[in-house]
């Protein structure tokens, strides 16, 4: 997903509402930025099943709102059962226990993104 700045800045407002605290190595590779999860801010990489039972969380403004109030800046809402992630795959309303995975992933030119494996360079 390419993220607007809007979408990145507003990660800000989940930092305080985050659930997983888990070990982010264990739902992200090393190498991204643990605040924005990915290694170019603008290109969200993620694993797009829930962590709940494995449904598709999508993106949901209005029922985000409805769910957990007008704070909700937009992210990802779970047709399931309502869990919920910020634009960084982080999840803010369980019941899903952990954040949406970021695969292993680089860039090997400006336009080219590799998923599923790490640059070569750092896997050695
Ligand atoms: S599968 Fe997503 S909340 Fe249950």
């Amino acid at each position: 997903m390419r993220r607007t700045e809007s979408q990145v800045q507003a990660l800000a407002e989940t930092d305080d509402k985050l659930l997983d605290s888990s070990d982010p190595r264990e739902s992200q590779p090393e190498y991204v930025d643990s605040g924005h999860r990915a290694l170019n801010e603008e290109i969200l990489v993620l694993l797009g099943n829930c962590t709940h039972l494995g449904c598709v969380p999508g993106q949901n403004l209005d029922r985000g709102k409805s769910l957990a109030g007008d704070w909700w800046p937009g992210g990802f809402v779970c047709a399931c059962h309502g869990s919920m992630f910020d634009y960084a795959g982080r999840v803010v309303r369980g019941p899903a226990p952990a954040n949406l995975p970021v695969p292993p992933h680089w860039y090997p030119s400006i336009d080219t993104l590799i998923v599923g494996e790490d640059e070569p360079e750092a896997a050695a």
